[in-house]
């Protein structure tokens, strides 16, 4: 599903890397914990994986295809079948709660009535359906964090990646979201979580991945 073979990452040419020497690969169906202190590089991997950035150095193979390879034109597809919980959300201000979750299945040129009843049911399954004319900016943080959840898995992505999408969360709303992600991994998605939450695990014992400065401390 995903591997990684000698991956360099550095921001500008001739700065400290955020990431070296990665080796490693995650099988189709994984769930996996990204772990480590902040700074260590975990945004940075979800970043490559989900292909905004391109690796400085080093192999990447995401479901199949050469990343470091492909063409830019073989990414966008590559791109819908990945569905990315961001660190910072990254809602749209201007749309309604209902249609920032139905923008991937747009995307994707779904029908409108089958697009409206998936983003429906997916904001019922966040326990937001109530919400679901507001924008945005009416949630609370987390309410807005399982948004950005509805809006990453309702396409059914075969790869899920999701940036500390517990950092705005109570200990009750922790354990729910936690579980969706669970829930995802078990029809079938390959699901990578990304927190500096230690506790996490606990409720969902998977292997870890941990980073420290930019590199691969342990795995497993
Ligand atoms: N856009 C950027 N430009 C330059 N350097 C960056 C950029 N984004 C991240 N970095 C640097 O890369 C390193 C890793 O950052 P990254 O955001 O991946 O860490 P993180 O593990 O996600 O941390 P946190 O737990 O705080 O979210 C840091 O040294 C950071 O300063
Ligand atoms: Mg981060």
């Amino acid at each position: 599903m995903v591997r990684l073979e000698d991956i360099t990452l550095r921001y500008r040419p001739g700065a400290a890397p955020a990431l070296s020497g990665l080796d490693f690969a995650l099988e189709g169906g994984s769930f996996t914990w990204l772990m480590g202190p902040s700074g260590a590089g975990k945004s940075s991997l979800l970043k490559l994986l989900h292909l905004a950035i391109l690796p400085s150095e080093g192999r990447l193979n995401v479901m199949g295809t050469a990343i470091h390879a492909a063409g830019r034109k073989e990414l966008p597809a590559l791109r819908r079948r990945i569905g990315v919980v961001f660190q910072d959300f990254r809602l749209l201000p201007h749309l309604d709660v209902l249609e920032n979750v139905a923008l991937p299945l747009r995307i994707a040129g779904r029908g409108e009535q089958q697009l409206l009843a998936d983003a429906t049911e997916l904001l019922r399954w966040v326990g937001l359906a109530e919400r679901m004319k507001d924008r945005p900016e009416a949630l609370s943080g987390g309410e807005q964090q399982r948004v950005a959840l509805a809006r990453a898995v309702v396409a059914r992505p075969a790869l899920l990646l999701a940036d500390e999408p517990t950092s705005n969360l109570d200990a009750e709303q922790s354990r729910r979201m936690v579980n969706l992600l669970r829930q995802m991994h078990r029809l079938g998605s390959t699901v990578i979580v990304a927190t500096h939450n230690e506790a996490l695990p606990d409720e969902y014992p998977a292997p870890i991945l941990r980073l420290e400065g930019g590199r691969l401390a342990s795995h497993g």
